[in-house]
C-alpha cells in the first residue's frame, strides 16, 4: 500500500474503488435535491465545516476522552487514533494533551484541513471500514457519531472488527452513538455564524423511517449576504441500529463495554431511557 507525503504526513490509499464509490454515491443523492445549490459539506464545502461546527466543544470533548483513558486504558502508551477525523479539531487537542496523533478520513478536503491544523499527525486517506493497523494504538476515538458513516450494518461491523486488531491489549475505544428509535426530524441543530460579509445558518437533523438499517442525516447551508441567499442541501446515508445492538456487536468482536450517558462533563452510567450514549470499548489485556 503506497504512502505519500512526508515523515509526519502520510495520505494512505486504501482501496480506491471503495473510496471513489462512496464519493458519487454522495454525489448522485446530492443531485437530487431541488431548487438549491448543492454541494458536500466534507468536500467542496469543506471550508464551511469549522464554522458548521461553531459549538461544538472540541476542548472538552477531549478532556473528556483523556478521562476515560486515565479510568479504563491500560496499554501503557498514548498512541492516538481518531476516526473520521474531519478537519483535526480533536488531534490538535490530544496532542497538546500529551497523545501521538494519527487521523483517519476518507475525505482528502478534510484531511487537508487536518494537515494544516495538527502537522505533526499521520493522516491516513482511508474508509472506515478498511485500515488494517494492528495493535498500533492506546487509545481510538470517534466523535459527531461519525462511526455512523459505515454503513450499510456489515461495513459498520467490519470498522468494530478493524478497531479491536488496530488496538493494543488494553487499549480503548471511545466514540459516541445514537439509537435510531430515537433519531427524529424533530431534533435539528440549527447554528447561526455572522462573518464579515455574510450570515452563515447551518442545520443538521437525523432522519429514520422507522425500520431498516439507513439512517439519513440532513444537512443544509444558508449564506445570506447582500440580500441574496445561497442554499446547499446535503444528505448522507448512514447507519441505523439500536444501542443494545451495538453492545452485542461489540461483545462478538471481544470487547469489554461500558455505557456512558452523552456527557461529556462526567462519567456517568447510561441509565437505559436516552437515545445517544457514548460507548467505552476496551480490549481486555
Ligand atoms: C461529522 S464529520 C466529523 C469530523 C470530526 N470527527 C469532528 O468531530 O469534527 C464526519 C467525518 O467523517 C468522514 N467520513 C464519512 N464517511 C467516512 C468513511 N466511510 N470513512 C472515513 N471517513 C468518513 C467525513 O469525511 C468527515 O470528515
Amino acid at each position: 500500500m503506497p504512502v505519500i507525503g512526508m515523515v509526519r504526513y502520510a495520505l494512505r490509499w486504501c482501496n480506491l474503488r471503495g473510496f471513489f464509490r462512496h464519493s458519487s454515491r454522495e454525489f448522485a443523492s446530492m443531485s437530487e435535491t431541488e431548487n438549491a445549490v448543492t454541494g458536500n459539506l466534507y468536500a467542496g464545502l469543506s471550508l464551511y465545516y469549522d464554522q458548521f461546527c461553531a459549538e461544538v466543544d472540541y476542548a472538552g470533548q477531549c478532556a473528556f476522552a483523556a478521562r476515560v483513558f486515565a479510568g479504563f486504558a491500560r496499554s501503557g502508551g498514548r498512541d492516538y487514533l481518531d476516526l473520521a477525523c474531519g478537519t483535526g479539531q480533536h488531534l490538535q487537542e490530544m496532542t497538546r494533551l500529551g497523545f501521538v496523533p494519527t487521523g483517519l478520513d476518507n475525505s482528502p478536503a478534510m484531511l487537508a484541513q487536518a494537515q494544516a491544523r495538527c502537522p505533526m499527525a499521520l493522516l491516513l486517506l482511508c474508509d472506515l471500514a478498511e485500515f488494517d493497523q494492528l495493535a498500533g494504538y492506546d487509545l481510538i476515538s470517534c466523535f459527531l457519531y461519525s462511526i455512523h458513516y459505515s454503513h450499510p450494518l456489515s461495513q459498520f461491523a467490519e470498522t468494530l472488527k478493524r478497531a479491536w486488531h488496530a488496538l493494543k491489549p488494553g487499549g480503548v475505544f471511545v466514540f459516541n452513538t445514537v439509537d435510531a428509535r430515537g433519531a427524529r426530524d424533530e431534533h435539528k441543530v440549527v447554528t447561526r455564524v455572522h462573518a464579515a460579509d455574510a450570515t452563515l445558518t447551518f442545520t443538521s437533523g437525523w432522519h429514520y423511517r422507522g425500520q431498516g438499517e439507513v439512517l439519513d442525516l440532513r444537512l443544509s447551508i444558508y449564506r445570506e449576504s447582500a440580500g441574496s441567499t445561497q442554499t446547499w442541501h446535503d444528505q448522507h446515508t448512514m447507519t441505523a441500529l439500536t444501542i443494545p445492538e451495538l453492545e452485542r456487536l461489540l461483545l462478538a468482536n471481544g470487547f469489554e463495554v461500558t455505557l456512558l450517558e452523552h456527557d461529556y462533563e462526567r462519567l456517568a452510567p447510561w441509565g437505559g431511557d436516552s437515545f445517544n450514549a457514548i460507548v467505552v470499548a476496551t480490549k481486555p489485556q
